[in-house]
C-alpha cells in the first residue's frame, strides 16, 4: 500500500537540503547571486518533510498499535495540505495576502481533519493508542494555532489578537507545543516495538502528557502577552521537566533495546540537546544579562533548533517509518549513519557559535549549514533507495500480465 506522504517528505527533504546548500554557499560568499528566503530553510523541514510524515504515519501508527487494519489514505486531506503547502510556498515569498490566506486555511483544514481521524481512531480506555492519540490531537491543537499566528504574521492579524510577540507566539505554539507533543506520542507509540515493554505506566504517560501540555500553554501566552514571567517561567519548568522526563525514559528503552550501539539510537536521544540549549540560555535573556547576546540568539538560535532537533529527530524515525510502512518490513531498522550523527550535531553547534562569535558570524553560519548538507545527504540517499525498491515492487504487482 502506497504511502503517499512520505514521498512528499523525500521530496521536501531534497528541496530542504538545495536550501541548505544555498544557505552556506551563500553565507560564505561563493554564491553571490542567489540568497534564500529564511522562511524557505525553516518551512521546507518543518511544514514540508516533519509534516508530510506525520500527517502520512499517524493514522497508521494509531491503527497498528490498536490491531486495526490499515485506514485508506484520506485524499481529503492530502490534497488540502499539499495545494495549501504550494499555494503558501508561492505567496510568501512575495508576501501576497490572498495567497497566504487560502494556503494557511488549506492546511488548517487539513490539520483539522487529521486531529478529527486520529480522535474517532483513539478507541476505548483498555487501548494502548489512547495515550499517543491525546499527545497527537493536542499536538496538532497547538500546530491550528500556529496556523493562525503564522498566516497572520504579514497580514495583520496580530494587532488586533493583540499578541505582543508574534513570530515568538509562532514558533513556541509549533515546537514547545505542536512538535513536541506529537514527537513525545511517537516515542510512547515506537519505543514499545523495541524494548519489547511500555515507555512508562499509563500515569506516568498522563503526567507528563499535561506537564508538556500545560507547560506550552505557559510558553505560548508568554510571548503573547509581551514576555508575562508569571506564564513563561512556569511553563518552561513544567515543559522542560516534562521532557527531561521523557527523554530519560526513552533512553533507558533504547539502551534496553541495544540501540545505543546505533547512530539511529543516538540521533533520538542527541536531537533533544537542540531544543534545550534554547532553554538554558532563555534565563540569561529573561534577565537581560548585559553583554548577552539576546537578539542574535532570537534571530538565529530558531534555525538551529529545526535543524538540530526536528530534522535530527526525523533522521532517526522518516527512514525507520519508510521500511516500515512503504517497504513492509517487520523489524525496520532506524535511519542515520555515524556521519550524519556527526555531520548534523556539528552543525548545530557552529550555528550556535555564530550567534556569539560574531565578528566570525558569516563563516561560522555558512560552515554550519555546509554540515548540515553533509548530514542530510546520506538521510536522503537512504529514504531514496527504500522508496525506489518499494516503488519498483509496487510496479511489479501492478504491471499487468504479458500481452494485455
Ligand atoms: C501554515 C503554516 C505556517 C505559516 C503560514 C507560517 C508562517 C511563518 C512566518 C510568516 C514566519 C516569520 C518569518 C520571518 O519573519 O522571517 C514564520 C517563522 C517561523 N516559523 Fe512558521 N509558518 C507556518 C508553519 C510553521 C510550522 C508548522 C513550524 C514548525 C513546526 C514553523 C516554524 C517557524 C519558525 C521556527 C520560524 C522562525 C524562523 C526564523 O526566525 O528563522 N512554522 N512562520
Amino acid at each position: 500500500m502506497l504511502n503517499p506522504y512520505l514521498l512528499m517528505s523525500l521530496l521536501y527533504l531534497l528541496v530542504g537540503l538545495l536550501v541548505a546548500a544555498d544557505a552556506s554557499l551563500t553565507s560564505l560568499n561563493l554564491l553571490t547571486w542567489f540568497s534564500g528566503l529564511r522562511w524557505l530553510r525553516v518551512h521546507f523541514i518543518t511544514l514540508g518533510m516533519a509534516t508530510e510524515a506525520l500527517f502520512g504515519v499517524l493514522p497508521w501508527l494509531v491503527a497498528a498499535r490498536r490491531g486495526l487494519p490499515r485506514p485508506k489514505t484520506r485524499w481529503d486531506i492530502w490534497l488540502t495540505l499539499n495545494v495549501g503547502l504550494v499555494i503558501l510556498l508561492v505567496g510568501i515569498p512575495i508576501i501576497n495576502g490572498a495567497l497566504i490566506f487560502t494556503g494557511g486555511t488549506l492546511i488548517f483544514v487539513a490539520a483539522t481533519l487529521l486531529a478529527v481521524q486520529l480522535w474517532q481512531m483513539r478507541g476505548d480506555s483498555s487501548t494502548p493508542a489512547r495515550l499517543s492519540v491525546r499527545f497527537y490531537v493536542m499536538g496538532l491543537l497547538y500546530l491550528l494555532l500556529g496556523i493562525i499566528i503564522g498566516t497572520g504574521l504579514w497580514l495583520g492579524w496580530s494587532g488586533p489578537l493583540r499578541i505582543q510577540i508574534p513570530v515568538e507566539v509562532h514558533i513556541h505554539a509549533n515546537n514547545w507545543g505542536f512538535l513536541s507533543l506529537v514527537f513525545a506520542g511517537l516515542l510512547v507509540d515506537v519505543v514499545p516495538r523495541w524494548s519489547r515493554r511500555e515507555l512508562a505506566s499509563d500515569r506516568v504517560i498522563n503526567t507528563i502528557f499535561w506537564m508538556m501540555s500545560v507547560g506550552a500553554l505557559g510558553l505560548v501566552i508568554g510571548p503573547w502577552l509581551g514576555g508575562a514571567l508569571w506564564a513563561t517561567v512556569p511553563g518552561l519548568v513544567l515543559h522542560l521537566s516534562a521532557t527531561i522526563w521523557l527523554l530519560g525514559l526513552s533512553a533507558v528503552s533504547i539502551r534496553r533495546a541495544g540501540l545505543l550501539g546505533k547512530p539511529g539510537g543516538w540521533h533520538l536521544l542527541l536531537s533533544y540537546a537542540w531544543i534545550l540549549a534554547p532553554v538554558l540560555v532563555a534565563p540569561l535573556i529573561l534577565l537581560g544579562v548585559p553583554g548577552f547576546p539576546g537578539a542574535g540568539i532570537e534571530a538565529t538560535a530558531p534555525q538551529a533548533l529545526i535543524y538540530g532537533w526536528v530534522l535530527q529527530f526525523a533522521f532517526a524515525l522518516l527512514p525507520y517509518f519508510m521500511r516500515r510502512f512503504l517497504a513492509g518490513e517487520d523489524s525496520p531498522r532506524l535511519g542515520g549513519s555515524w556521519l550524519s550523527l556527526l555531520a548534523v550535531n556539528v552543525g548545530s553547534g557552529l550555528i550556535w557559535a555564530s550567534i556569539f562569535l560574531t565578528e566570525q558570524q558569516a563563516m561560522l553560519s555558512g560552515l554550519g549549514y555546509g554540515f548540515f548538507v553533509l548530514a542530510m545527504l546520506p538521510i536522503a540517499w537512504e529514504m531514496g533507495q527504500i522508496s525506489r525498491s518499494a516503488l519498483h515492487r509496487l510496479e511489479l504487482v501492478a504491471a499487468p500480465a504479458a500481452g494485455d
